[in-house]
């Protein structure tokens, strides 16, 4: 007998800021209409109650596809399941063919010479979860893939403006490093047209690759007329503006790259479950320390993780170099409605960091922490912290990093363990604790 078909568990969104509901079935809601440059607001997926099952499958897209708002997106157009399936399938094959690595399952393990060198119990430890070898050599492309199905799924169901392919609105994105050249892999896995707005000084190798998949790469000097905050992203805001498609890893801009983030979480949660049954030990996993950037992976690796029902206590890992993101967290505990109006005073509780920012991290100096607002709310509900570490941290984790692990990671990806660093005395040794190495080393 066939098991039965179980509906998809998102049921629409709803902004965190103002309320407004957005249907599921309405193609594009990237962002909620009462949103601006000035008053950001962020469209949240509302779902129903189910317990976190993981199909067995290498993909996790596959592998979660019922938890995925693209999936029940999907499925209000009248797509069938193998139709959604299929569609999974035969994206992740044309970025494998691009990119030489699919969608697939990132490890997770306990890593006993870090655990060790940090004077963890048998008991406990640091498991690290290794996206380094995941499309584009870094989590990027896992936001993104959600935005990629969500637009195949409306091109296919004739919800565009254009008649035919060669009609495509263009992608934007505003980024120099990882999360460019994740969302140049699939718009060239797609053959869909793509802006990258990167900074004047971008990384020559880098931009060199984005060149190779396809993208138009506009570089974005600051203008005497713009007002604070990333050049790149004015550039790429005044691209949506005029039509382009925001292929963005923030959330204000686009609620539908936390879709796919979702999944590092999910994994985590269920490989490290899965790694206590053989361990014996109760499935605790204590703390979860993020390197934020925009903040979209904290927020997505937290809330997924606690999808399964075990909440670790978040800590959101900053350089001191750029570390907007501590500074909301005390305005927002300092409002009359502590964190939890924090919404409805958005500028009140984050705005460009005023100086140069600088970091050997350097894939995590966004003067906004974009996605500032969940993770807030998450550190609140979790009894965690913000964690702003030392320069000489964030190069002392990534040396560790490296050397106890032999994963190739980047500074930027190894930016939480320097989190653990700087909290190690306030941490029990019988503690589980996970940090997401992200991104691999380039090389030149
Ligand atoms: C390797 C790596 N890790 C972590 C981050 C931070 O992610 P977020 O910007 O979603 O906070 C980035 C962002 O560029 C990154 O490239
Ligand atoms: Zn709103």
């Amino acid at each position: 007998m066939n098991p039965p078909v179980l509906p998809p568990v998102v049921t629409g969104l709803r902004c965190a800021v103002c309320g407004e509901r957005v249907p599921i079935s309405q193609p594009f809601s990237w962002t909620c209409p009462g949103s601006s440059a000035s008053s950001p607001h962020l469209l949240r997926f509302e779902r129903n109650l189910a317990p976190l099952r993981a199909v067995d499958d290498a993909n996790p897209f596959v592998s979660f596809r019922r938890y995925l708002a693209w999936d029940a997106f999907a499925a209000a157009c009248g797509l069938s399941v193998d139709e959604r399936i299929d569609l999974i399938r035969s994206l992740d094959a044309a970025v494998e063919s691009v990119d030489g690595s699919g969608f697939r399952w990132t490890p997770l393990q306990r890593s006993g010479a870090l655990s060790d060198a940090l004077g963890f119990s048998e008991h406990g430890g640091v498991w690290v979860k290794d996206d380094t070898r995941n499309v584009a050599g870094s989590h990027k492309a896992r936001h993104l893939m959600s935005i990629a199905l969500h637009l195949l799924v409306a091109e296919r169901q004739g919800m565009v403006s254009w008649a035919h392919e060669s009609g495509r609105s263009p992608l934007a994105i505003a980024s120099c490093g990882n999360a460019a050249l994740a969302a140049s892999t699939l718009a060239a896995a797609m053959c869909w047209p793509i802006s990258v707005f990167v900074p004047e000084r971008a990384d020559g190798a880098v931009v060199d690759r984005l060149h190779q998949l396809g993208a138009t790469v506009v570089r974005c000097p600051r203008r005497a007329e713009d007002p604070p905050g990333d050049p790149c992203v004015h550039r790429f805001r005044e691209a949506v503006g005029a039509g382009a498609i925001p292929f963005a890893v923030q959330g204000p801009e686009n609620a539908w790259c936390h879709d796919g983030g979702r999944t590092i979480g999910w994994e985590l949660a269920i490989q490290y479950e899965l790694a206590q049954n053989d361990r014996s030990q109760p499935a605790m996993l204590d703390r979860l320390f993020v390197q934020v950037g925009g903040g979209a992976l904290a927020s997505c690796a937290w809330s997924g993780a606690a999808d399964q029902g075990t909440v670790p206590v978040l800590h959101a890992v900053q350089a001191e170099g750029c570390a907007p993101l501590e500074r909301s967290w005390r305005h927002a505990l300092a409002l009359d409605g502590g964190v939890a109006s924090a919404g409805t005073h958005w500028r009140e509780c984050m705005w460009p960091w005023e100086q140069e920012p600088a970091s050997a991290a350097d894939g995590i100096l966004d003067d906004e922490t974009y996605d500032w607002l969940p993770i807030v709310q998450a550190m609140a509900a979790s009894d965690g912290s913000p964690v702003v570490v030392p320069e000489a941290l964030i190069v002392e984790a990534h040396a560790l990093a490296r050397s106890s692990t032999g994963i190739d990671v980047s500074p930027t990806g190894s930016a939480g363990l320097a989190g653990v660093l700087a909290m190690r005395h306030q941490i029990d040794p019988d503690e589980n604790i996970a940090v997401l190495f992200t991104g691999v080393q380039r090389h030149g």
